[in-house]
């Protein structure tokens, strides 16, 4: 919650920026680590989610390795003290230069996702005398329920390696000398509310299990990857980690002895960090009021990419509620973070908060109309 002595200290400060609030990341990130810890799983912090280098550090408290998506996020997963040994390597698209990058780094494990990589991989750690942690990521061809633009796990997706592929995979592994096989990994997509969703995972990675195990290639990791959504609603409710865990609980096959492991990136910054931007004007349109702010779609692209709704707040006014429709200063018309929404009687110089952006809000905003990047301001540094 923003309070009323937290909005006077914003006030103090040039908007538009970042506010992250590290206390509720660190309760978010204990529960987090607590319940995986509780049912013996092990959890990644899904890197891209938020960068931020004071975040990251405060993610390594907690015993959780890291999820990347490039050599730049390797490095600096590594930089901000994550364990090498605890640090995997995700994408369709690894340049060679990437590879050589994460083999030098001696990162834990690198999902590969088609046999084409595969060989890349062996002979780039041939060249270097190595040997590579490979897993391999499954498109599992199920279904997530969530943003159509945001799921990644069925056969129309590019990631992964399709299931009726496997056997040609595993039969090259096989002849692939500079490669350890690890395990398997999946992610079906993003933002995930209906957990039911992940029984149907579970079912696809017993199967899986049984067919690799039969075929000598039983897996010593089986990371399931990420997703789970939050309450854009309700940007103070804590995400159900328990819930969520206790599904893998209860629907992994009991037989299966591997290490389980999963990448959470949303779940453990979005609530933390809201965007906090000042009205510029309030104008009247033909049928509805706009809102302007000094924020837009360059600091937070998710309303205008994904047609995504976050909370908005007015900090400053107690006024009678009215509709709104909250736009930005960007020269597109997708650059509206909401319509028709309640907020206080809003005036010029109101200060706003734009709730649950601390995953997929810094790390994606953009330069267009040759705007500043936004700073960030913690919590702990408010005066
Ligand atoms: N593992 C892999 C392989 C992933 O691709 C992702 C997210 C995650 C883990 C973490 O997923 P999470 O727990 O954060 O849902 N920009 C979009 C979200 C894209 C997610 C991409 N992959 C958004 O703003 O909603």
């Amino acid at each position: 919650m923003i309070t009323r002595e937290i909005t006077e200290k914003l006030g103090k400060h040039e908007t538009p920026f970042y506010y992250y609030d590290l206390e509720m990341l660190r309760e978010t990130l204990s529960v987090a680590s607590g319940e995986a810890v509780n049912r013996g799983f092990h959890v990644h912090y899904a890197v891209k989610a938020n960068f931020n280098p004071v975040i990251m550090k405060i993610i390594t408290g907690y015993g959780f390795g890291a999820d990347c998506v490039s050599g730049n996020e390797v490095e600096h997963a590594i930089a901000c003290g994550f364990p090498a040994g605890e640090t995997v390597f995700a994408g369709v698209g690894k340049s060679d230069a990437e590879i050589e990058k994460a083999l030098r780094l001696d990162i834990k494990c690198f999902n590969a996702e088609s046999a084409a990589e595969l060989d890349v991989i062996d002979a780039i750690a041939g060249r270097l005398g190595k040997k590579a942690p490979v897993a391999l990521r499954i498109n599992p061809n199920v279904e997530a329920h969530t943003i159509k633009h945001i799921t990644t796990g069925t056969d129309e997706n590019k990631f992964g390696i399709r299931i009726p592929e496997l056997e040609t995979v595993l039969d090259r592994l096989e002849g692939l000398q500079n490669l350890r096989y690890r395990g398997i990994h999946f992610h079906i997509g993003s933002q995930i509310t209906d957990l039911h969703v992940y029984r149907n995972l579970c079912t696809r990675i017993n199967e899986l299990w049984q067919w690799l195990t039969d075929r000598g290639f039983g897996p010593e990791d089986i990371n399931v990857g990420g997703g789970l959504g939050i309450s854009y609603d309700d940007p103070d409710r804590f995400p159900q980690f328990a819930e969520y865990f206790d599904v893998f609980r209860k629907h992994l096959d009991s037989r299966i002895q591997s290490t389980i492991s999963f990448e959470l990136g949303r779940s453990l910054t979005a609530n933390c960090g809201s965007l906090v931007s000042r009205v510029l004007f309030v104008k009247p349109g033909a049928a509805e009021t706009f809102v302007i702010l000094d924020a837009g779609m360059t600091e937070l692209i998710r309303p205008a990419l994904y047609h995504a709704s976050h909370r908005i707040e007015n900090l400053s006014s107690s006024g009678p509620v009215k509709k709104y429709t909250v736009v930005g200063p960007i020269c597109e018309t997708t650059d509206t973070f909401g319509r028709s929404i309640s907020l206080p009687e809003t005036r010029r110089g109101d200060l706003v908060a734009i709730r649950s952006a601390g995953a997929y809000g810094e790390v994606m905003a953009s330069r267009y109309n040759m705007r500043s990047l936004p700073m960030a301001l913690f919590s702990e540094e408010l005066q």
